[in-house]
């Protein structure tokens, strides 16, 4: 308090010369020095940092600002999420997504669970979703699979394996590729061919046939059995009167046709009369 009311005093003294001697006088100057080199350090450090950033006058660096908004040119490493509403490529440059494990997009309801999802995995592509559609560009359906039903609209469906269907395969026509033949196989069981309005069996410009190992039946319930042909051959009969062994045609060249009672037909000597002997009915 002494020194301060003397300070105080010589200061407001008309006849004193104004000013700070002695000791004040250089702790001022040194504090002045120290504030002039903490103005240029921080200068220069200013300065250095502009260079280092590149600070200009429209941005930083690669980081430029446009007039609505940045523009970066460059990488930019986004090491957690990336929000944004849309993600779009430069005018005719195109876009890749490359992901070194898995790259999934998936979509939300209004209550934020998640409804569909794609996921392209290291070894296989998954798609969540209760639908799936492909379209072409005019909309029409090209392939569509629900849980219900698998629809392919494509005008055929090639497919280059065998298929395999547990269930039947409904179908109008099943038809071979023009130069290929068709076989319908059962290689184990049997083979059925119903319909009731007709069965037609045709071969325009080749031989049917039919054989098998046991019986071979023809039966019409209300209809005729015809047998239409300018040749008919019926080759194998047994003859009469020879024990039963299969005719040939060594000894004659023409045969009575008989017939047993019980439809069996044989053959017998031109001149004999058509009986039957023991066997030849049985
Ligand atoms: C990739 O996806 C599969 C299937 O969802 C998952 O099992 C696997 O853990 C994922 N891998 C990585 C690295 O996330």
């Amino acid at each position: 308090m002494d020194t301060h009311e003397r300070a105080m005093s010589s200061s407001e003294s008309p006849r004193g010369s104004v000013g700070i001697y002695g000791w004040r006088k250089r702790c001022l100057y040194l504090l002045i020095v120290v504030l002039v080199a903490v103005v240029i350090v921080n200068l220069s450090l200013t300065l250095w940092l502009l260079k280092v950033m590149q600070f200009s006058s429209d941005g930083m660096g690669k980081l430029k600002i446009v007039e609505d908004g940045l523009q970066l040119r460059g990488r930019a490493m986004v090491l957690d999420a990336l929000v944004a509403s849309t993600i779009r490529s430069r005018p005719g440059a195109p876009i890749s997504v490359d992901s070194s494990h898995n790259f999934s997009i998936s979509a939300r309801d209004h209550m934020g669970r998640t409804v569909s999802k794609l996921l392209l995995g290291s070894d296989h592509l998954e798609c969540l979703a209760r639908g799936f559609r492909v379209t072409d560009s005019k909309g029409e359906v090209l392939f569509s699979a629900t849980r219900s039903e698998v629809e392919v609209g494509a005008n055929s469906l090639r497919v280059t394996g065998g298929a395999v269907f547990e269930g039947s395969v409904q179908t109008p026509v099943v038809r071979a590729d023009s130069g290929f033949d068709l076989r319908l196989e059962a290689p184990t069981r049997s083979l059925q061919v119903k319909a009731p309005q007709g069965v037609a069996i045709e071969s325009r410009a080749g031989d049917i046939s039919a054989s098998c190992l046991t019986d071979l039946k023809l039966q019409s319930v209300a209809g005729t059995v015809r047998l239409e042909a300018a040749n008919v051959f019926l080759p194998g009969l047994r003859e009469a009167g020879k024990g039963g062994a299969p005719s040939g045609r060594v000894s004659q060249d023409v045969y009575q046709l008989c017939a047993c009672a019980n439809g069996r037909i044989f053959l017998a000597q031109p001149d004999a009369v058509c009986a039957a002997d023991s066997d030849v009915c049985r």
